[in-house]
């Protein structure tokens, strides 16, 4: 299949394209390339490239940063995808596109379904929902997934801030009133390929298996990183007063996923053994 993949520098996208490079024709572009705001940026490089698929792995993604720059956070992350969303139908090509555990308010209690109902509880959620609502009402070919709490070799994340800091600090203080589960991207480029490849459309939840607070995922990482000497303690989201509000419990049900493809992700923990392995490891040919 001829797929192109955007934001291609990103966690996420880079992630795709070396996956999918294996087995299909790939090409990416990232903001360098083109402005996902700008409709005719979007037709041009879905023009030159002329994919069968194009998967949007780009996105503004700085969550805090969204409450202040709330202009350019829906241009990217609605409008952006509305563009795609209209190009694709136009062309007959596939559009992948990836949203948030962050579109629900997390009060449920239980696992979020892929219909449950979106209640945004800040800026980011809300531009993702928008953009979901984009999508769907343009109506291209779509799979739309769903993920949370991502991390990978190529982006700030959690995990890289809470070494880096650690390194530095000794002492910690993480968030334990946010549950969700942490999500390795090699993990879900993998998910999604599988999606791909099935043939799979409309809205699916990916997520590694399991969950855990920040300071749960914190304490992990720290304890197979070896660093004993940190001074880790639990907060809660009060006292840290970030700019966005953040679900309490945004666990994503994947029993979709699951019933689809007969596969379930890996627990969160083996994903982040393996990461902080693969991180250490210099990136062979
Ligand atoms: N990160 C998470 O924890 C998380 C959780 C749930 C869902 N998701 C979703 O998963 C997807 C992938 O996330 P990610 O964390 O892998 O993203 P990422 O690492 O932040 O990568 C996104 C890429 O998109 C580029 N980009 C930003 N604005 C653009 C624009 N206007 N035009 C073209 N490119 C633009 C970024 O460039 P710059 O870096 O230069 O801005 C970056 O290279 C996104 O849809 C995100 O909303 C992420």
């Amino acid at each position: 299949m001829r797929i192109l993949v955007l934001g291609d520098r990103g966690m996420l996208g880079s992630d795709l394209c070396r996956l999918l490079a294996a087995s299909h024709e790939v090409t990416g572009a990232d903001i360098d390339d083109f402005d996902l705001t700008s409709f005719s940026d979007c037709r041009s490089i879905v023009a030159e490239r002329d994919p069968e698929a194009v998967i949007n792995a780009a996105a503004y993604t700085n969550v805090d940063a969204c409450e202040t720059d709330r202009d350019r956070c829906f241009q990217v992350n609605a409008e952006g995808v509305g563009h795609l969303a209209r190009i694709c139908r136009e062309r007959g090509a596939l559009l992948v596109h990836f949203s948030t555990d962050y579109v629900f308010d997390g009060t449920k209690g239980t696992p979020y379904e892929e219909d449950d109902p979106c209640r945004p509880v800040s800026a980011y959620g809300s531009s993702k929902h928008l953009g979901e609502c984009r999508l769907l009402e343009e109506g291209p070919e779509f799979l739309l997934v769903r993920t949370a709490w991502l991390y990978g070799l190529n982006g700030k994340n959690f995990v890289e801030t809470i070494l880096a800091k650690a390194k530095r600090e000794k002492v910690l203080r993480v968030v334990d009133d946010q549950v969700g589960s942490p999500t390795c991207t090699t993990d879900l480029a993998a998910a999604v390929k599988i999606l791909v490849e099935g043939g799979r459309r409309g809205i699916f939840h990916v997520t590694n298996r399991g969950t855990c607070s920040w300071y749960r995922f914190a304490e992990k990482i720290l304890a197979l990183s070896g660093m004993k000497d940190v001074d880790l303690s639990p907060m809660t989201s009060e006292e840290l007063g970030r700019p966005a509000h953040r679900p309490a419990w945004s666990v994503l049900s994947t029993r979709k996923f699951t019933g689809a493809t007969g596969k379930t992700l890996r627990f969160w923990q083996v994903a982040l053994e393996d990461y902080l392995r693969s991180r250490r490891e210099p990136a062979g040919d």
